[in-house]
């Protein structure tokens, strides 16, 4: 795993170990490896650009915090928002609102002005609704809006059914007949251009096959769109390791995407998230309790379901291993180290009052005691963005490591900061 290894029996992030980290900032804690995220995000650029230009647009929403925005926005990239505080995040990081597509079936009229006030370079539209009320807000500042359709391509990526967005039965997008309606009545719409095509069809995706044939039916269908289209926006859903399985590598996914797209004359642009922040960082927790109920053995953290929701939200799987321990981890996260043993099977869960606040059931671990420090991997997406206060835990501290270097990047909250918006009379 890129940016994180073991060595002399202690987890590192890049030069430090966890241990030394997690003795100054405490736990739960989410630790990122900047090399991580910058030469993930290198590789997709250049994976994809050796066939196209390729505009990669971060995805914003699978870890938004600004320092992680800037450090992507000073290697080049743009971004893909999905409301109006994912735009406030990119400008806050310093980083350029023209290089920013706007995604989402439920864009506000506050939202769109917004946007449009930043000129925005696409809003990603999901219905005519939402093109004619764009149309209609660009009117009355005397803007005009560059939009682009998210085609429903009724294509199953056989991804999670809570992350699978590119079927009929899905709210997103619109599909063929609808849009070639749309299409129809633009010369109605004056405020706004169609610039662009879009889609996306789930989250992960590791179906090449989805990729291709969804793209082969929306080319088709860009014949029938006006010559002002400029760009096909593949949203990302590109695979990630959280442990075993096998997963496209990023020039397979440029093979399928890209070459079809530079053939068609249009511009691309991708919206990679996971792909790029997933295996870029950790959550650590500290062991409160062990016990035996039962017929089981469980580990206590202090980090839980409200600062790891996948695990509950979707079965998720995620790599777990003690940060400190002599035993080697077997997983293909550390191709490098392989170990194999026999251990004991363990729930580790967090301590909220759900029972689904559960990060791995029977899983075969090295013994853990009171007071071990715990490592679950494949957390850099979607751990802190959906994260909460649920129970009223403040949330985590958040840090970056670069080389021999740490800071934090998001304060530990405190209790203060939990109750900070209430009205007290
Ligand atoms: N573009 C659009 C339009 C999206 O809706 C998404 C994710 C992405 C790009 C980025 O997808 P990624 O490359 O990160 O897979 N919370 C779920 C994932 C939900 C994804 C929603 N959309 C999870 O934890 O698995």
């Amino acid at each position: 795993m890129f940016g994180f290894t073991y060595r002399e029996n202690e987890l590192f992030c890049e030069s430090l170990t966890v241990k030394e980290i997690i003795q100054k900032v405490k736990t739960p804690a989410y630790i990122y490896s900047k090399a991580a995220f910058t030469s993930k995000y290198k590789s997709i650029h250049r994976a994809f650009s050796e066939i196209t230009d390729t505009i990669v647009c971060y995805s914003v929403k699978s870890c938004s915090n600004i320092n992680i925005l800037k450090e992507l926005a000073n290697l080049g990239s743009s971004f893909d928002v999905v409301s109006g505080g994912e735009l406030y995040r990119v400008i806050a990081a310093g980083a350029d609102p023209k290089k920013v597509v706007f995604a989402g079936v439920g864009k506000t009229d506050n939202e769109i002005i917004y946007a449009l006030g930043h000129e925005i370079m696409l809003f990603n539209c999901e219905s005519e609704a939402e093109v004619a009320n764009i149309n209609k807000i660009a009117g009355e500042l005397g803007k005009t809006a560059p939009v682009s359709l998210r085609i429903n391509p009724d294509v199953d990526a056989k991804s999670h059914t809570k992350t699978t967005t590119g079927t009929k039965e899905n709210k997103f997008g619109i599909d063929f007949a609808r849009a070639m309606q749309l299409i129809s009545r633009l010369p109605n719409f004056k405020n706004v251009t169609l610039k662009g095509v879009d889609i996306h069809l789930g989250s992960p995706v590791n179906s090449l096959d989805a990729y291709k044939e969804a793209i082969k039916r929306v080319l088709d269908f860009t014949i029938a769109c006006p010559d002002t289209l400029e760009y096909f926006d593949v949203g990302g859903g590109f695979g990630l390791i959280y442990d075993e399985e096998d997963v496209p590598t990023f020039n397979d996914y440029a093979e399928i995407i890209a070459t079809p797209i530079k053939k068609s004359g249009l511009k691309l642009i991708i919206e990679p998230g996971r792909s790029i922040s997933g295996n870029a960082g950790i959550l650590i927790g500290e062991v409160q309790y062990t016990k035996r109920t039962g017929i089981k053995n469980f580990a206590m953290l202090d980090a839980g379901m409200n600062n790891l929701i996948r695990p509950a939200m979707y079965d998720a799987y995620h790599f777990i291993w003690p940060v400190s321990t002599e035993e080697i981890p077997d997983s293909k996260l550390f191709p490098e180290l392989m170990g194999e043993g026999i251990y004991t099977p363990q729930d580790i869960t967090g301590p909220i009052c759900e029972s689904s606040d559960i990060f791995c059931k029977e899983r075969e671990l090295p013994e853990l005691n009171r007071g071990d420090l715990v490592a679950i991997f494949s957390t850099g997406a979607y751990g802190s963005s959906m994260s909460s206060n649920y129970n009223s835990h403040p949330r985590a501290v958040e840090v970056l490591v670069d080389g021999k270097e740490f800071k934090i990047i998001r304060k530990r909250e405190t209790y203060d900061d939990i109750i900070a918006k209430e009205v007290i009379d």
